[in-house]
């Protein structure tokens, strides 16, 4: 089964308000070829019923086919392997508490070990109570990376669909999510320096540039957020939870699609909640969201602030006017260690992906373009971010008080 065929003979999603929905696994629901295995509170989601049904005509009836002229990227569509669920049972010690990573929206996510060739693996198991919504979701996020590759994309092992189980097997992440680093850090923890910011930011758009420019037909990945942007130990991004991504417009005479409206609140493009138009300027919406997180350590949505700073977005954008006030977006914990130019460029690119207007928000290549530059301007002449990603070096650009 094509990527493409399965889009088009799904019937329109129907919407949970959240993912752990009471409803039953469709046990009519297929899954792609695989090959066999060698050895046997989180955000809300958002819904809304108020849009249409799938109202797209595909322009050709293939694979959508990564056209990876990057170096990064690889065509070949590696095919994800099969898992029994006791081989994942004895991965992960019986889904024991200890090896949980992390909770969400789609079931908990555990670490464990492949008996061959003893790969570190993370098992993400689906909550059995998430029905048709999850299981239409598992299937989308193996078909989606069986097809997709790029170094800023989680890689994606392989798959358990034994019985009513639904288990999901990824390469391991070992500094887990963005978020653990930035939102929920714990006073002992060190916070992201102002590099290891703009890194993550670059990473996490080569991973939306692949989607959005390199594949084809086009994916929307739909459900860009920091519990989304997975980090490696070196703080390279990869973008995870495909479940929600669509192909998107084919051809000149397809301007958007359209689709229930699904994604995470505080992230979502304002007309994709309004309309349900679905484009990849949706993306660069939410990633322009992200960015503001980055810049300010601040929730997109945050209920425990005063109400007029409870929306990031809203907060932020009367800021975006005045490049004096810009130093008020500033993390504190950052403790004024940033780079003053490398603050007004950020700010300038998280103001343009958080236009109201999806027509002028920016590509995802023209983030990229300023995001290479922004790094590579903090790059000394040993080029190491790294070493000022794991506090060693010293910023060489000017520094900035943000008390000021
Ligand atoms: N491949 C991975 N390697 C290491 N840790 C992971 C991996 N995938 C997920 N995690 C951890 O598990 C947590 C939960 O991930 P999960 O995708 O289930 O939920 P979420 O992103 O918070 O919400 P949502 O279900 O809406 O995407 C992540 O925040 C991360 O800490
Ligand atoms: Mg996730």
């Amino acid at each position: 089964m094509t990527l493409q065929s399965f889009f088009w003979a799904s019937p329109a999603v129907y919407l949970s308000n959240e993912r752990r929905a009471s409803r039953k696994f469709d046990a009519k629901n297929g899954l792609p070829p695989a090959t066999p295995s060698p050895a046997p509170p989180p955000p809300r989601k958002v819904a809304s019923d108020t849009t249409t049904e799938l109202s797209r005509t595909p322009a050709n009836g293939g694979t959508p086919n990564p056209q990876n002229s990057a170096p990064e990227a690889s065509n070949d569509n590696i095919a994800a392997q099969t898992f029994r669920f006791r081989e994942l049972a004895s991965a992960t010690k019986n889904f024991r508490p200890e090896s949980l990573l992390g909770d969400g929206g789609f079931g908990r996510v555990y670490k464990g070990r492949l008996d061959k060739p003893g790969q570190v693996v993370a098992v993400k198991q689906l909550d059995r109570s998430s029905g048709l919504q999850g299981n239409r979701e598992f299937l989308v996020e193996v078909l989606m990376l069986s097809l997709l590759h790029h170094q800023n994309l989680v890689g994606l092992i392989g798959y358990c669909a034994d019985g009513d189980q639904r288990l999901l097997v990824y390469e391991y992440m070992p500094l887990g999510s963005l978020e653990d680093h930035l939102l929920e850090i714990s006073p002992d923890q060190e916070p992201l320096t102002w590099y290891a910011r703009m890194k993550i930011a670059l990473g996490a758009a080569k991973g939306l540039e692949y989607l959005h420019e390199k594949a084809n037909p086009p994916v929307i990945f739909r459900d860009l957020k920091s519990s989304n942007i997975l980090l490696d130990q070196d703080y390279d991004a990869k973008l995870s939870d495909f479940g929600l991504a669509k192909l998107g417009p084919v051809g000149a005479a397809e301007l958007h699609v359209s689709s229930r409206v699904m994604g995470t609140y505080g992230y979502c493009a304002p007309e994709y909640a309004r309309t349900g138009h679905l484009t990849l300027k949706t993306d660069v919406y939410s990633y322009g969201v992200v960015l503001l997180e980055l810049i300010t350590g601040r929730r997109a949505i945050d209920t425990t602030r005063p109400t007029d700073e409870q929306n990031l977005v809203t907060w932020a954008q009367p800021k975006f006017k005045d490049q004096k006030r810009y130093r008020e977006l500033v993390d504190p914990l950052l403790q004024g260690e940033y780079a003053e130019i490398g603050l007004s460029q950020a700010v300038a690119v998280a103001a343009m992906c958080l236009q109201e207007e999806a027509e002028v928000r920016p590509f995802t290549t023209d983030v990229v373009a300023a995001f290479s530059h922004l790094t590579a301007a903090s790059t000394d002449s040993e080029g190491s971010i790294e070493k000022r990603v794991d506090g060693e070096g010293k910023p060489d650009e000017k520094k900035m008080d943000g008390d000021r």
